[in-house]
């Protein structure tokens, strides 16, 4: 049977392959990628659905991992610990960055939702927190202990690996998207 420490692991895990995949088409959006005109030529597929949706489904996620918690005896978070786990009974560092990633998350979608309100090119700028986010939950993902034993991190433990590969392919990504920037509005022609 799965303790709730597990279940909580889980839904991290999970929440960092949704935003990897978020990240991956929000970059394809930001440099025109057409999947009609180009692989995999499908007719109706809609990258700005699947980024919206991933974005919601991400935040579901991120939002569970620590509330999970709650329900465990022997992690010892309180509600305070969760949303502000500076003094969080274990690894309050890692827990804390996980904690600003949430919120840095939040901000992107909540911005996202309300973008008409601050015009294009005021939101875009906004969006760019999603990299900042980024960065602070692969560094979450990989230091915090999954059994919330304060032991240092395992990088080639297999959690750490696909976290650590998640980051790799961001960062390549992110390095290609600025690279194939064309015109003023980074959009490939
Ligand atoms: C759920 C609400 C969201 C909406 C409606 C949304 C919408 C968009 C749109 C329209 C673009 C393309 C911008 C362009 O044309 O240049 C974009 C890009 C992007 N999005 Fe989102 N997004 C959302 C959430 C997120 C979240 C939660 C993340 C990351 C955690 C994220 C990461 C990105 C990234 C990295 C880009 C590429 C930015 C660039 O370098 O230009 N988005 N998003």
């Amino acid at each position: 049977m799965p303790t709730a420490i597990d279940v909580s692991g889980t839904a991290g895990l999970v929440a960092v392959g949704v935003f990897t995949a978020q990240i991956l088409l929000g970059l394809l959006l930001s440099v025109g990628y057409n999947p009609i005109r180009r692989w995999p030529r499908v007719r109706g597929l809609k990258l700005f659905t699947f980024h919206n949706w991933l974005g919601y489904i991400g935040l579901g996620l991120a939002f569970v991992h620590p509330t999970i918690l709650l329900a465990s005896s022997t992690a010892g978070f309180r509600l305070f610990d969760v949303v502000v786990p500076i003094w969080s009974p274990t690894q309050p560092v890692p827990t804390t960055l996980g904690a600003v990633a949430f919120y840095l998350v939040a901000f992107v979608v909540a911005t996202s939702y309300f973008r008409e309100a601050f015009g294009r090119r005021r939101w875009k700028t906004l969006h760019y927190t999603a990299y900042a986010a980024a960065a602070v939950f692969f560094v979450h993902g990989v230091w915090a202990d999954p059994l919330l034993k304060n032991r240092p991190p395992d990088f080639i433990d297999a959690e750490k690996v696909y976290v650590e590969g998640c980051a790799l392919v961001v960062a390549l990504a992110t390095y290609a998207r600025f690279k194939a920037r064309r015109g003023p509005r980074g959009h490939l022609a």
